[in-house]
C-alpha cells in the first residue's frame, strides 16, 4: 500500500504509538493494516541481536555471531572495498536472523586519545571516517537492509555522555564533527541516522532542529528515519517537532499519550507526527518488501572474512632490521595472556557473543608441526595491573630460551569501554614492566598491541618491531600468525595519530569540560591537523604503516595548474612495488592551503586510495579533487568558501612523509557578501573589485597624515607607500576622524554604499 495512504487509515493513537518501540528491539506492528514490526539489533562490527533479555550495555547474552575489526582497526585497512565487504556480510547475516536496521557504523571523531568508545570510532579525520563509512552502509544496504549511522553528533567522550553539552563554533563543527557524518549521508543515504546523548551547544541532540532537520535533510538530502539513541529523548514533542522520528527503546507508552495530547490540544501539528510515521513506515516496509528468505548465516565464512579482514587493519609501527617476518621454525617465545586469550573487541552495546575466537597461541597448539619451537608464558594477568614477579620471571626465562620473544599486550577490558572514559593513556604498569625486562633479557623483541586507541611506549626504542592489532575481531589470533610469518604482507595505516604523551593532544586541556559544559576550544585543529601545524613530535604519525616490502612514487602529475573551485582536478600518480613480496601501498593526498587570512591547519587528507603491487609492478592511482578538498567553513558567508591562491597537493604515506609535491592555484569563487560598513577597513575595501576607483575621491580629499598635533601635510610620493600600509587598519570612518575636516560622515556613508552597489557585493 502506498504509505501515504497508509497513514491516512491510522488512528492517532496508532500513529503516536509507531514513533516509539514496541519493546527494546522492534517497531510496533499494527496488525489491523498489516504493518509488521521491524527487528533493529546493534552494531557496528558484528550482530548483536538479542534474543531474550535486551539491554544496551552488551551485558545480557545475544545469539552468536561474527565479530569483525572493530572500527578502530577497520579504519586502518584504508580500504574501502573491505568495508563494502564486511557491511555486505553484515546485512546478509541481518537478512538471515531477520534483523531490519543495524546499528551503525558509528563515526564519532576521535577528539582525544581517551573516549572509552574510540575502538569503536573509525579516525581523527573526518574525511577518512565518512568515506569508510559510506563504503560500509552501502554494503550493508546492498542487502535491503538498513544501518543507522551514529552517534548525531558530538558524542566525543563518555564522562556524562547524557547530560554534556559540546560546545563549538560553526566551523569546527562543519569541517571536523559533522562531516564525518556528511559524506556518508550524502554518498550512502542509510536509512537511518541515529541521534546521540549529548547536548550540543545546549540543545539536547535529540532536539536539535538545526542538525536533525536543517543540515540533516534540508541540507544533505537525508530522507530515512532519525532514531533516537537509546534513552536520548529528552522531551517527546519538542523532539519529535525537531525532526526525532523514531525513539528507542519503548517509553511504555507514556511518550505516546503525550504525542496524543498535543495534538489533540493543538500544540503539535498532526502533519509533523505523520511525517514521522512515513518516514519509519517506509524503511519498515522497504525490509519487509525485500526479505530475503534463501540468506544463510554461515559464520565459517564469515569467520574467515573477519580473519581476511584483521590482516588487512594491522599496522606495523616499527620493524628494525627487518625482524619480521618471522621464521615458523624459529625459537619463539610468545609472551603475554593476549597471546592465549586476545582482546579483540570493547565493552558495551557492539559485544558479539562470538561464534568463536582464535588465538595465536591457541593456534599455534593446534598446528604443532607446523611451528615446532614456540613456547609460551603468560607473563600478567589481566585482572590486576599488579606485577607478579613469578609470572615475570617465566616469561623472561623463556624469552632467554628464544631467538625472538614475541609479547602480546595491550589494554585489558576494564580500561576501555562504553560508558566511561580512561584516564590515562598508559599500558597496565604489570605490561610495561614485563616489556622492560624482557628486553633485556632478549633485545630481539616484537610487541604486538590489543587496544581501541593509542599508548604511550616509553619502552619504544628498547623493542625491534611493533605490530598495532587494534581490537581485531574474533579471528584476530589467526590473522596475527598470518603478519607475524608473512603469509600476509602488513598494509594497514593509522587512522590516528599517536602522540609521544597524552599531554601532547590538543583537547588535552579542556576534555571532559568542566560539568555539564565541555568546549571544544582547539577548533578544528583536531589529531594531525594540530600535531603537524605545530610540528610537534609523535610517537607515530596519522597514515603510518610498514610493509614487508618497499613502494616508490616515480611521479605524480596535476591535468592543469590553474583552475576556478568549480573545476575538477585531477592527480595521477605512479606507484611501484620496488622489493621483494606483493603488498599494498596506503597512497594519501592531503591538500596544503596557502597563507590566506583564515587559520587553518598546514594540511588536511583529501584523497586516498589503498593499490596492490606484485614486486616490480607499476600501477597508475588517479584521484579527483573538487571544491571542498581546498575550502574551509566560512561562518559569515554560512557555507564553504575556497580563498583564491596557490595550494600545494601533498602526496604522502603518512602525514609526515610526503613524497612528492605540485602546486595549483585555484580561484575561489564565492563571494564574500560582506557589507561595507563606516567599521569596514581600507585594507578589506580595497580587496573588493572597483572600490578603489570609488575610494580615490575620497582619499584625495584625506590626502594627508595627521600628527598629534591634528596638523597636516600634502601627501607626497615618498610616503605614499607607507600610507597605504597605515591606511589598510584604519576603518572608512577614520577618514572623518583623522581628515582635518575635509571628509564628513556622509561623505564617507556615500561611498559605503556606492561600494554596496558593485557588482561584487552582488548575489
Ligand atoms: C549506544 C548505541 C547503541 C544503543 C543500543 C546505546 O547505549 O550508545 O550505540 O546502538 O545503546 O544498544
Amino acid at each position: 500500500m502506498d504509505i501515504k495512504e497508509l497513514v491516512s487509515k491510522m488512528t492517532l493513537e496508532e500513529k503516536a504509538g509507531l514513533c516509539s518501540g514496541a519493546d527494546f528491539w522492534h517497531t510496533k506492528a499494527v496488525p489491523r493494516l498489516g504493518v509488521p514490526s521491524m527487528m533493529v539489533s546493534d552494531g557496528p562490527h558484528g550482530l548483536r541481536k538479542q534474543d531474550l533479555q535486551a539491554d544496551h550495555l552488551g551485558i545480557n547474552e545475544s545469539i552468536k555471531a561474527v565479530c569483525f575489526p572493530a572500527g578502530c582497526a577497520a579504519a586502518a585497512s584504508f580500504d574501502r572495498n573491505l568495508l563494502y565487504k564486511i557491511g555486505e556480510t553484515l546485512g546478509n547475516e541481518c537478512q538471515a536472523e531477520g534483523v531490519g536496521v543495524i546499528l551503525g557504523p558509528a563515526v564519532n571523531i576521535k577528539r582525544s586519545p581517551l573516549c572509552g568508545r574510540n575502538f569503536e570510532y573509525y579516525s581523527e579525520d573526518p574525511y577518512l571516517a565518512s568515506e569508510l563509512a559510506a563504503n560500509e552502509i552501502e554494503g550493508v544496504q546492498s542487502k535491503n537492509v538498513g544501518t543507522s549511522l551514529k552517534h548525531f553528533f558530538a558524542n566525543n567522550q563518555e564522562h556524562r555522555r547524557m547530560s554534556s553539552s559540546s560546545e563549538m563554533d560553526e566551523r569546527t563543527a562543519r569541517e571536523i564533527y559533522l562531516a564525518a557524518f556528511e559524506g556518508a549521508v550524502k554518498q550512502a543515504k542509510p536509512w537511518t541516522v541515529m541521534c546521540s546523548y549529548n547536548r550540543i551547544n545546549g540543545v539536547y541532540a535529540a532536539q536539535n532542529r538545526k542538525s536533525l532537520t536543517d543540515i540533516l535533510r534540508k541540507e544533505w538530502g537525508f530522507d530515512g528515519f532519525v532514531v533516537s539513541d537509546w534513552g536520548a529523548v529528552n522531551d517527546r514533542v519538542p523532539d519529535l517537532e525537531a525532526g526525532l522520528d523514531l525513539e528507542m527503546p519503548t517509553s511504555f507508552g507514556l511518550n505516546d499519550e503525550k504525542i496524543v495530547q498535543a495534538v489533540q490540544n493543538g500544540t503539535l501539528k498532526e502533519s509533523v507526527l505523520d511525517r514521522a510515521v512515513e518516514r519509519i513506515l517506509t524503511q519498515v516496509q522497504r525490509f519487509e518488501q525485500h526479505r530475503d528468505k534463501t540468506a544463510v548465516f554461515d559464520r565459517e565464512k564469515d569467520h574467515a572474512l573477519a580473519r581476511k579482514a584483521a590482516g588487512e587493519c594491522m599496522v606495523l609501527l616499527k620493524n628494525d632490521a627487518e625482524l619480521l617476518p618471522l621464521s615458523k621454525t624459529a625459537k619463539l617465545a610468545f609472551i603475554g595472556e593476549f597471546a592465549a586469550k586476545p582482546r579483540y573487541q570493547g565493552g558495551g552495546s557492539s559485544h558479539i557473543n562470538s561464534s568463536r575466537v582464535d588465538s595465536a597461541w591457541g593456534l599455534v597448539q593446534e598446528n604443532c608441526g607446523e611451528y615446532p619451537n614456540i613456547s609460551y608464558a603468560q607473563g600478567y594477568d589481566t585482572n590486576t595491573d599488579q606485577i607478579s614477579a613469578d609470572l615475570q620471571q617465566q616469561a623472561v626465562q623463556a624469552a632467554k630460551e628464544a631467538d625472538t620473544a614475541v609479547i602480546f599486550a595491550g589494554l585489558p577490558d576494564t580500561y576501555e569501554s562504553e560508558g566511561y572514559d580512561r584516564t590515562h593513556m598508559r599500558l597496565p604498569e604489570n605490561q610495561a614492566a614485563l616489556i622492560e625486562a624482557v628486553t633485556a633479557a632478549n633485545p630481539h623483541t616484537v610487541v604486538v598491541l590489543h587496544n581501541g586507541s593509542p599508548v604511550e611506549m616509553p619502552w619504544l626504542d628498547r623493542v625491534q618491531a611493533v605490530l598495532e592489532a587494534y581490537l581485531g575481531g574474533q579471528a584476530v589470533g589467526g590473522a596475527q600468525l598470518d603478519v607475524l610469518f608473512g603469509a600476509v604482507n602488513p598494509s594497514g595505516h593509522l587512522a590516528e595519530t599517536f602522540p609521544k604523551k597524552l599531554e601532547d593532544n590538543p583537547s588535552y586541556l579542556y576534555y571532559l569540560g568542566e560539568g555539564d559544559k565541555t568546549e571544544y576550544r582547539e577548533g578544528v585543529f583536531v589529531g594531525y591537523r594540530y600535531y603537524d601545524t605545530k610540528k610537534m613530535d609523535v610517537l607515530f604519525p596519522f597514515g603510518h604503516g610498514l610493509s614487508y616490502t618497499a613502494f616508490s612514487c616515480d611521479s605524480m602529475r596535476l591535468d592543469k595548474d590553474h583552475m576556478r573551485d568549480t573545476d575538477t582536478l585531477t592527480v595521477q600518480v605512479q606507484v611501484t612495488n620496488t622489493g621483494k613480496r606483493t603488498g599494498k601501498e596506503v597512497l594519501q593526498l592531503y591538500v596544503a592551503p596557502p597563507k590566506g587570512e583564515v587559520i587553518r591547519p598546514i594540511h588536511e587528507l583529501k584523497g586516498f586510495e589503498k593499490v596492490e603491487l606484485a614486486p616490480g609492478e607499476t600501477k597508475t592511482v588517479t584521484f579527483t579533487l573538487q571544491k571542498r578538498a581546498f575550502a574551509y567553513y566560512d561562518m559569515d558567508l554560512s557555507d564553504w568558501r575556497v580563498e583564491s591562491g596557490t595550494y600545494t597537493i601533498e602526496l604522502g604515506e603518512s602525514s609526515r612523509k610526503i613524497l612528492k609535491t605540485a602546486q595549483i592555484a585555484v580561484t575561489g569563487t564565492s563571494k564574500k557578501l560582506r557589507k561595507v560598513t563606516l567599521d569596514t577597513t581600507f585594507g578589506d575595501l580595497m580587496q573588493i573589485p572597483g572600490a578603489a576607483e570609488i575610494l580615490q575621491p575620497l582619499v584625495q580629499a584625506y590626502g594627508v597624515t595627521s600628527d598629534d598635533s591634528g596638523d597636516s601635510t600634502a601627501l607626497g610620493e615618498s610616503t605614499a607607500q607607507m600610507m597605504e600600509q597605515m591606511l589598510r587598519y584604519m576603518p572608512l570612518r577614520g577618514m572623518v576622524a583623522f581628515g582635518g575636516g575635509k571628509v564628513n560622515y556622509a561623505d564617507a556613508q556615500a561611498v559605503a554604499e556606492q561600494i554596496n552597489r558593485l557588482p561584487a557585493l552582488q548575489d
